[in-house]
């Protein structure tokens, strides 16, 4: 696992870079306007990264993170991200992303609908619950005791193995929610959903989440 492919080079896609970069990854950055628009990110991440087409990114990547609006997931590739492991950080904020009628009703979630757009990937639900400046602020070498965690979900078992490295790599404990499924457990407005939280404090937010429909 050398190059990590992302699209989407906002506040979560320019930090997992900096992560990423930090910990001996390559790189390939994407955004919606082009590439051009990256050079001073890429500048300041090195020579481990470049900036590339979303196709560029999701070609490279050998794990592909997804961190866009919610609203835009039609847009991310399918075929060139077949058998990979795709990363999704993405939330659903309706004033942002419009109404979505499935999330609503609350019948799937959010890395379920990139799941199904994506059939052939291995999605894993990851730093969606983490603000984007506190990625490269709390990460904790290995074994560090009350080592923040972060919560993943997917149905792949080895796909979700290789995220928990990554994870550690970066700094944190991965708290395993199960299925993609499951990932409205941490979904926004649940306790788990922006504090620092140990893995032992997370699997009790996860304990405690409740639907919408039921707040
Ligand atoms: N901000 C946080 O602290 C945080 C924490 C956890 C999870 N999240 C979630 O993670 C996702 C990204 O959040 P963010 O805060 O990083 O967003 P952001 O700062 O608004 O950045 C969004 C990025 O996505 C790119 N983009 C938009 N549509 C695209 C498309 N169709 N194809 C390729 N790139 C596209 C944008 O590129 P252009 O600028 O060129 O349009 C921009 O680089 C969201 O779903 C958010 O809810 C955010």
């Amino acid at each position: 696992m050398s190059t990590i492919g992302i699209i989407g080079a906002g506040h979560i896609g320019s930090q997992l870079a900096r992560l990423a970069v930090a910990n001996g990854y390559h790189v390939v950055i994407s955004n919606s306007r082009g590439p051009d628009t990256l050079s001073e990110l890429v500048s300041e991440l090195g020579p481990r990264a470049r900036a590339g087409t979303v196709l560029d990114a999701a070609r490279a990547g050998d794990i592909v993170v997804v961190t866009i609006p919610l609203k835009n997931y039609r847009t991310v590739p399918v075929e060139p991200l077949a058998d990979k492991i795709v990363i999704d950080t993405n939330n659903y904020y309706p004033q942002r992303d419009g109404h979505i009628a499935e999330l609503d009703n609350e019948s799937t979630t959010t890395s379920e609908l990139l799941q199904a757009h994506l059939p052939t990937s291995k999605v894993v639900k990851a730093f969606n619950h983490i603000y984007a400046a506190a990625l490269t602020t709390d990460g904790q070498p290995s074994g560090t005791t009350n080592r923040r965690a972060l919560v993943i979900a997917g149905d792949d078992l080895a796909a979700k193995t290789t995220v928990a490295h990554l994870l550690d790599q970066f700094g944190f404990d991965a708290v395993d929610a199960g299925p993609l499924k499951q990932g409205w457990r941490i979904q926004r407005d649940t306790p788990g959903y922006g504090p620092r939280r140990t893995a032992e404090e997370l699997r009790k937010d996860l304990a405690a989440a409740r639907r919408y429909a039921d707040q």
